[in-house]
């Protein structure tokens, strides 16, 4: 039974304390920390935990109450848990993204290499969804030839709030993409633009510049574009084509009752990205659970994955500026992330 700390108690912390308590198996939850107090402690009554309420982020990570840590907090706070958990010889799951520097990335990578082994999964739950992993396997067993392009949709229907920037459409939309292309086609990136078409009128964030379109072209050729909307106004939907030598291999639709009634053919489409990938975050849960309990090398996502995934955000939002294709530049694999994939 191997004991969690969970670091942030927002929005996606409630989503995993959901599954942790209703439908994983082999873990408990002992220690909580959120630097609002009474967000922690909403959370313990929420789900009942029988867990401790922790004064800071270090007495957590290094409590002999705590096998394994969980960071579910802000962007821009991961580094200081994942750094300690990794000090303290200690698994880590952490929210996307690793950081919000490449910098901050290296450091976490040099300290997982110093320490000679990885403890960190990164929350790319996309790998753990059914209809991804289906798509993966079919461009690995050759079935559609090598992959020569592709085009992803990321449309979302909430309303954007005044925290929601141009570069969010980035950092908090597109990492995901940035991370599932580069595993769906097996290649490093060369570069990356970013471009924006016609403006959407009914787009209520002034600082957001909605919708935009991001094209990534890898080192052997291929080519994607990804349509990314935070306007929808028809709800959430994400898509994924791949366009090999010899055929094409596609998410499904959506996974829905197409009803057939008063001469229309329709059905439901998800308004959020929660019910969408419901299992997803389960099997990755349960999966860095499991890994951890059989104290296993993991086989998520790696900090290398992370630091990809950074890398690649910090050039889209430079061609931001001016729609400029970027270079996207990295250092060598290190041999600790070599058995990846
Ligand atoms: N994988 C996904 O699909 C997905 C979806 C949503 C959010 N996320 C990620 O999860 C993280 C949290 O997002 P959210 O939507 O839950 O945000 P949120 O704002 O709802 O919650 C963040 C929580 O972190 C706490 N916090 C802030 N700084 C902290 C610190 N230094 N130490 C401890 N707690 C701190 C806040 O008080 C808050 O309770 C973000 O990194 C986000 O990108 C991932």
């Amino acid at each position: 039974m191997v004991k969690i700390g969970l670091i942030g108690c927002g929005a996606i912390a409630h989503t995993h304390v959901s599954n942790l308590v209703n439908h994983l198996k082999g873990e408990e939850i002992t220690e909580v920390f959120d630097v609002v107090p009474q967000a922690a402690k909403d959370l313990i009554k929420e789900y009942q935990l029988n867990a401790h309420l922790s004064e800071s982020v270090d007495a957590l990570v290094n409590s002999n109450n705590v096998d394994v840590v969980m960071v579910c907090s802000r962007n821009d706070t991961h580094v200081e848990p994942i750094l300690a958990a990794i000090q303290a010889h200690k698994y880590v799951f952490t929210e996307k993204p690793l950081a919000t520097t490449a910098a901050a990335c290296k450091k976490i990578i040099a300290a997982e290499v110093a320490a000679g082994q990885r403890f960190v999964q990164v929350g790319f739950m996309r790998r753990y969804d059914p209809a991804y992993q289906e798509l993966k396997a079919t461009i690995d067993q050759g079935l559609i030839g090598a992959p020569l392009m592709g085009y992803c949709r990321h449309f979302m229907t909430v309303p954007p709030t005044s925290y929601f920037k141009t570069e969010n459409t980035i950092n908090d939309s597109f990492i995901h993409e940035s991370d599932i292309i580069h595993w769906l086609f097996k290649d490093d990136y060369a570069s990356v633009q970013v471009q924006f078409p016609r403006p959407n009128s009914l787009n209520p964030a002034a600082e957001l510049k909605d919708p935009q379109i991001v094209t990534v072209k890898m080192k052997q050729g291929a080519i994607v574009n990804v349509y990314l909307n935070q306007n929808s106004h028809y709800g959430y939907e994400v898509r994924c084509q791949v366009i090999g030598e010899k055929g094409i291999a596609q998410l499904p639709e959506v996974n829905r009752l197409d009803l057939h009634a008063d001469r229309k053919i329709y059905h439901d489409v998800d308004y959020d990205w929660s019910n969408r990938f419901v299992e997803a975050y389960q099997r990755e849960l349960q999966d860095f659970i499991d890994h951890a309990n059989r104290q296993e090398a993991l086989t998520g996502p790696t900090a290398w994955d992370g630091y990809i995934a950074t890398v690649t955000s910090d050039c889209a939002i430079q061609s931001q500026k001016n729609e400029a294709v970027v270079p996207i530049e990295l250092p060598e694999r290190p041999e600790l992330y070599q058995t990846k994939e």
